[in-house]
């Protein structure tokens, strides 16, 4: 599975031929409650056990700063927030988390997951709060250029399992995060919509991957799926070496 820890060999060879070899990243990607956290951890297990390095990120979050951001973007707070600040301390976050967790790790040849990218702004602020799409695109490209994922998972599932999945998991945790929980059905069927108007578009990145089976069934799904993600990128990286 995967391209394993390399060989000082394989470095080599692809240190002479320019052949920058970088760490898989793969972002995982659907509605609140969709199973995303609960994925990553499968396949995070999954990838280590099969002798892969891993790392694994969240946004918004990751870091020290992405943290900081996360309790106000997620919390419940004191004064609404515009969607145009919402947008731009997600970016920060995601900035930071490239710089210095995807891109680090990257470097490093090991595998990257994060729960979440910058899909999720052109889900949650795009379609959802309805900022302009291309605007998203252009702040990633001044913002985080050149990060964009290998592979992207997108779990779908209806909105009544997901919502019902995503408020029992806030009231069990004791947990504050539910700012967007609070948001309307609509609200999230502009955002499911987004997501699968993605997978439609994107299909050479993205994998959408029907989330309603028990987790164990959703983690045999995605691990196929990684699974053949790693024998194409297997085959390109010694295509590109030789
Ligand atoms: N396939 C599944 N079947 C039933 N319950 C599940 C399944 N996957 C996850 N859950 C449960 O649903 C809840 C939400 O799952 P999880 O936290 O993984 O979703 P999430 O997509 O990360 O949500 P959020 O976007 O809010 O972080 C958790 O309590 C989890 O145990
Ligand atoms: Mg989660």
């Amino acid at each position: 599975m995967g391209t394993g820890p390399r060989s000082s060999e394989q470095s080599e060879t692809a240190t002479i031929t320019g052949v920058l070899e970088l760490g898989p990243f793969i972002t995982i990607e659907g509605v609140d409650g969709s199973g995303k956290t609960t994925q990553l951890h499968y396949l995070a297990e999954r990838l280590r056990t099969a002798g892969e390095r891993v790392t694994v990120t969240r946004e918004p979050g990751g870091t020290a700063l992405g943290d900081g951001l996360r309790r106000l973007l997620l919390e419940p707070s004191p004064e609404p927030i515009a969607p145009a600040a919402e947008l731009a301390m997600m970016f920060a976050a995601r900035a930071q988390n490239c710089a210095r967790i995807i891109e680090p790790a990257r470097q490093r040849g090991e595998w990257v997951l994060c729960d979440r990218f910058s899909d999720a702004s052109l889900a949650y602020q795009g379609a959802g709060r309805g900022i302009d799409s291309n605007t998203i695109r252009q702040l990633h490209e001044l913002l985080v250029p050149g990060c964009y994922p290998d592979l992207t998972l997108i779990l779908d599932v209806e909105l009544s399992i997901s919502l019902k999945r995503a408020r029992a998991r806030l009231v069990r945790s004791g947990s504050q995060e539910g700012r967007f929980e609070a948001e309307g059905a609509a609200f999230f069927e502009r955002v499911r919509a987004a997501y699968l108007e993605l997978a439609r578009r994107e299909p050479e990145r993205c994998r959408l991957i029907e989330s309603a089976a028990p987790e164990q069934q959703v983690a045999e799904r995605i691990w196929h799926e990684v699974e053949a993600f790693a024998a194409t990128r297997r085959q390109s990286v010694r295509g590109q070496a030789q």
